[in-house]
């Protein structure tokens, strides 16, 4: 969702009496992954340069755009219900587009099943999105901007971001891992690494636009590889945003186990401004699923990796995502991946049913796990981990943590924000505006997914 914020970005745009769309409005609206949220705010951006202006309710929207998520069946559901509230739109000269991954991987098959959708664009023909705007304001009804034989990652100098002080970098995109159970090779393309200057000049203009927190993106972000001079390793990367005047704290998500090296940590150790944060998904702790997911580390492998983060000399909060019920998995599988859980003392676990997905190998195994074995996986895992994260987080009370303000609850006479380790923090305080502020808070009651304390003046 899009939220009225200053549009610093958008100094030195085309003014809006000029572009081609002048006076007409998009709803866009996005699912999925922080790669799409900023993806969306990237098209945002594309969108108000050309004249276009933001609303909030999609049955006034000149132009209706779904950014879509395809990870699992659920989500790509989603959008087709979303879409058939749209089927008069032509007849009342309004466009709908179905963007990302739902749209690379269905492609034209979008427009049988919705004859009323006129645009259908995955984000690795992102860069394509002007020309298909074109066509589509000239009036052609079947507009794509699918394939994924690409090799560069889509820049724009007008994205249009939803956060005051918060920023989404991408740094990395695609993925060349092609894990067995996930459709992202197939609906984001191959790997491709943003060079170092390009990035490191977006940190500096958001730093001088007032951003004080940057979070770099990437599918596997910590396979990002310089491309070009200097050739920086990713913890140098990360050095080196972190150095940028006026930039407080810098952030990254997703890292791959396979990636992460001791580099990364060392760099965690050495630079405050780096957030005491990583997040590492295991999927799994039995090797033997590993193996058959293709994740290209065993339980053992991962396990080291994270007694590195562990013993760091700064505290690294840690967090993963666990698949229950992948083919195959066996009782004692699971039981595996539940002692991992003991053994890692994860701070956030994001788990998953497996969802049989288009495109992937997993899809065709014979030894699916029932649907409701996997429900019973999933809520024991969940109900362990909520225990871990209450014993992890009440370790938290009595210490004073900084923390970035980024929200007000009215009616609780709150203020909420985020430490550097990522957890959520709601406390009180007699200051009367704190938003983007760095606050000290004492933590005095802590529950498995947040923290509660008062602002120390
Ligand atoms: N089924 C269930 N969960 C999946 N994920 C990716 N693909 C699938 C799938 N087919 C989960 C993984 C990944 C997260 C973003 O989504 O845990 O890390």
């Amino acid at each position: 969702m899009l939220v009225d914020v200053p549009l610093a970005a958008l100094a030195g745009l085309p003014r809006a009496e000029s572009a081609p769309a002048s006076g007409r409005t998009f709803y866009l609206e996005t699912f999925g992954c922080q790669m799409n949220v900023h993806d969306s705010e990237k098209v945002a951006g594309v969108l108000l340069a050309r004249g276009y202006r933001p609303t909030t309710d999609p049955e006034r929207a000149d132009l209706v755009l779904y950014n879509t998520c395809s990870i699992r069946e659920k989500a790509a559901q989603k959008v087709f219900t979303h879409l058939g509230k749209f089927k008069k739109a032509p007849e009342q000269n309004r466009s709908v587009a179905v963007l990302g991954c739902v749209a690379e991987q269905e492609g034209e098959r979008i427009f049988d099943r919705a004859p009323w959708v006129s645009l259908v664009c995955g984000s690795a023909s992102y860069r394509r999105l002007p020309e298909l705007l074109d066509r589509l304001e000239a009036g052609e009804r079947r507009v794509t901007g699918l394939g994924l034989d690409v090799d560069e990652t889509f820049e724009t100098d007008v994205t249009r971001r939803d956060h005051p002080f918060r920023a989404y970098v991408t740094i990395i995109e695609g993925c060349d891992k092609h894990c067995t159970f996930c459709v992202v090779p197939s609906t984001r393309g191959p790997e491709r690494s943003r060079a170092s200057g390009p990035i490191l000049a977006e940190v500096a203009r958001l730093a001088a636009a007032g951003y004080t927190e940057v979070q770099f993106l990437g599918q596997t972000v910590d396979s990002w590889r310089d491309p070009g001079p200097p050739g920086l390793r990713f913890s140098q990367l990360l050095l080196a945003a972190a150095q940028v005047p006026g930039i407080r704290r810098v952030r990254f998500t997703t890292s791959h186990p396979r990636d992460f090296g001791p580099d990364i940590v060392r760099a965690i150790e050495d630079c405050p401004a780096i957030c005491e944060h990583v997040h590492l998904p295991v999927q799994s702790g039995s090797t033997r699923v590993l193996e058959r997911m293709r994740r290209r580390y065993t339980r053992e492998e991962y396990l080291e990796t994270i007694s590195l983060i562990r013993s760091a000399r700064r505290p690294i909060s840690l967090t993963t995502d666990i698949i229950v019920g992948f083919p195959g998995e066996t009782e004692d599988d699971f039981a595996l991946t539940l002692d991992l859980l003991e053994r890692a003392g994860y701070d956030g676990v994001f788990a998953f049913k497996y969802s049989p997905r288009p495109n992937t190998p997993a899809l065709e195994w014979s030894d699916q796990v029932p649907e409701p074995e996997k429900s019973r996986r999933l809520a024991l895992l969940l109900e362990r981990q909520r225990q871990i994260q209450i014993e992890r987080n009440r370790k938290m009370i009595g210490q004073t943590l900084e923390v970035l303000v980024d929200g007000r609850h009215e009616a609780r006479g709150q203020w909420t924000g985020r430490t550097s380790s990522n957890r959520v923090v709601n406390f009180t305080s007699p200051a009367t505006d704190l938003l983007g502020q760095y606050t000290q808070v004492a933590i005095s009651q802590a529950g498995p997914n947040s923290l509660v304390g008062e602002h120390t003046l």
